[in-house]
This record gives C-alpha cells, sequence and structure tokens, in this order.
C-alpha cells in the first residue's frame, strides 16, 4: 500500500488576502532560501519587507524578484548579523524607508558538517556568532520598533538539537541558544504586547541547508510522506503572524511532517564518527 502524501498548499489558498496590509517585515536571511520563502508569503498577504544579508549582489536581485512577484515594497539592507552596528544601520535605513517594523523574522544562519575533531575553535564561534549573537543583535535593534507596533518574532531554529546530533555540535549549541532566547524575549515582552516563537523546519527541500546537510541516499519517510518544502514554512510564518496567533507566544512549532519522531542519524552512524576523512571524502561534493 502506498503511503500518503501531504499535499503542499500555498498561504494564499488558506489565509485571507490583505491580512497585513500596511505592516512591515524585518527579516535577517530574507536573500535566500526558507527566509526568503517565508518573506514573499508575509509580503503576498500585504506587508513590505526588508531582507538582510551579507551578499548585496544577491538581495538586491531577490529584493526586485519579491516585490515583482509580490506587487509589495521589498529593501535589501546589507548586513552582517555578527555586528550590531550594521544590524542598526539595517533598522535604521527600514524606518526611514517604511515608518515601521511589525514582524521580524530571525533566520540568518551558517552550517555546515564537520566533527568535534574536524572543527576549529574559530568553526565554532563562527556559527554561534552567526546564530546566536545574530539573533540577539537583531532582537535588541529592532525590539523597540516592535514594541510600539505591538508585533511579533520568529526564530528560525531546527530539530538536530533535541538529541546528540553526530557532526553538528556548533549549530546545536547555536540553535539551543536561539530557543531559549525566544523563550525569555516572550515573557519579558509580553506585557508591552510582543509574541515571540520559534519556527523549527526540517528537512526542507531544494535550500541549502538541505543540500548541505542532507547525505545522498539517506532514505527521508516522514509521517507526512514528503520532504518539507519552503510552503510548509511560510504557512506557519502567516498563521504565527497573525491574530489567530495571538495567545500563542514563547512556543516552538516543529515544521516537519512528524519526522523528528522517526528519525535516525542523518550521517551514517557511528562509520562517520570512527572514521571522519572517509565519511567527508564521501561528502565532498556538497561541502
Ligand atoms: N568544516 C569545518 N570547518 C569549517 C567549514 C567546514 N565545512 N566551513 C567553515 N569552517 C570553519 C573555517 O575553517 C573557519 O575556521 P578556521 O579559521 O579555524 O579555519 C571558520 O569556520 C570560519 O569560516 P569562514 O569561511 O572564514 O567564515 P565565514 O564567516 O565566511 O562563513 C559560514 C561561515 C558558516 C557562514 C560559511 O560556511 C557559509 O558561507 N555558509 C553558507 C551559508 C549556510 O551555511 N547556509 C545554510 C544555513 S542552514
Amino acid at each position: 500500500m502506498a503511503a500518503y502524501v501531504a499535499p503542499v498548499v500555498p498561504s494564499t489558498a488558506v489565509f485571507k488576502d490583505g491580512l497585513f496590509d500596511g505592516k512591515v517585515l524585518f527579516c535577517t536571511g530574507g536573500g535566500s532560501g526558507i527566509c526568503k520563502a517565508m518573506t514573499e508569503a508575509v509580503m503576498r498577504h500585504g506587508a513590505n519587507a526588508t531582507i538582510v544579508g551579507r551578499k548585496l549582489d544577491r538581495l538586491t536581485a531577490s529584493a526586485a524578484e519579491l516585490a515583482k512577484a509580490t506587487g509589495r515594497e521589498c529593501l535589501p539592507a546589507q548586513a552582517d548579523v555578527r555586528d550590531p552596528k550594521q544590524v542598526h544601520d539595517a533598522v535604521a535605513k527600514t524606518i526611514a524607508k517604511f515608518g515601521r517594523i511589525d514582524y521580524v523574522i530571525c533566520g540568518a544562519a551558517g552550517n555546515f558538517l564537520a566533527p568535534i575533531s574536524g572543527l576549529s575553535e574559530n568553526g565554532f564561534k563562527t556559527v554561534v556568532e552567526i546564530d546566536t549573537f545574530g539573533t540577539y543583535n537583531t532582537i535588541k535593534a529592532t525590539l523597540p520598533h516592535v514594541r510600539a507596533s505591538k508585533g511579533s518574532y520568529i526564530h528560525v531554529s531546527a530539530t538536530l538539537h533535541y538529541r546528540g546530533t553526530p557532526y553538528q555540535i556548533h549549530v546545536s549549541a547555536a540553535k539551543a541558544a536561539v530557543d531559549a532566547m525566544s523563550a525569555v524575549l516572550a515573557v519579558e515582552e509580553g506585557p508591552h504586547g510582543v509574541r515571540s516563537n520559534v519556527i523549527a523546519p526540517g528537512a526542507i527541500a531544494n535550500t541549502e541547508g538541505a543540500s548541505r546537510l542532507m547525505v545522498k541516499n539517506t532514505e527521508y519517510a516522514a509521517p507526512a510522506g514528503r520532504i518539507g518544502d519552503v510552503l510548509d514554512v511560510a504557512n506557519a510564518t502567516i498563521f504565527l503572524f497573525s491574530g489567530a496567533a495571538a495567545f500563542i507566544s514563547g512556543q516552538i512549532i516543529v515544521v516537519d511532517g512528524g519526522y523528528e519522531h522517526v528519525r535516525s542519524s542523518w550521517v551514517p552512524y557511528p562509520q562517520s564518527v570512527l572514521d571522519p576523512a572517509s565519511f567527508q571524502a564521501s561528502m565532498k561534493p556538497r561541502l
């Protein structure tokens, strides 16, 4: 008997037009992948947006593409989230252009596969700086504006740190910290009208994360019958920013088709930790 395969449904087929009319989104990592799809969905429901990233060319092209696809305005703001000043400058540009920030997606992240024995101190620090410090810097720079609009945060995390996932010590530490920060933000800022939640995507097709992290020939069998689509994450985004989620804060929403309940190690275990060199050689095209 063939397994059921969950449909991929665009948010516009479920949520109403104009849901976010007059609102402004600030999204780090919005130039590509999952965060770009999240931004596009929020824009399709009426918001204007700023996308933040390190690569100006990619950012500028993505902003033009998003504006064309949605009929809304998109500002590309180049910044490395590790540098508080650059993030503050991106926020200032957003306020100068749009006058407000309602929604923030903290999505800028770095990842690669490396065992502890093959990861330098600087490699560990680099990922923690991008994911954890980058999220903190983004919260700090945007919070006065999000308070003013009684807005909402979504932090893009992961599921791999729910268990000991080999080759992911740097990202596990960084994402666990992101989850913890979101909860504190929800508790401290809830009385000011601000909500904060985490989306933890599983494997999402055609993203840099999946192409870097998924091991060749790995069987992927989620209860939902397929790998994730960026639209799955976008739909969770629309719901969490919408008024329908007004009573949801400090939560982690896993968007993985139920995969976390059945997943085994992403890398061959224990061979990959006993012999990292030959495993990494087999991964070369993807690393
Ligand atoms: N394995 C082991 N160490 C690695 C590595 C890998 N595949 N890739 C980077 N590092 C280490 C570097 O060796 C360096 O440490 P060192 O100085 O001790 O040699 C450290 O990480 C910093 O690397 P560098 O390339 O200088 O940092 P960066 O700031 O330019 O970029 C990343 C770091 C993580 C962002 C980079 O890997 C990248 O561009 N990734 C693409 C974005 C991404 O990861 N997207 C997926 C999101 S899920």
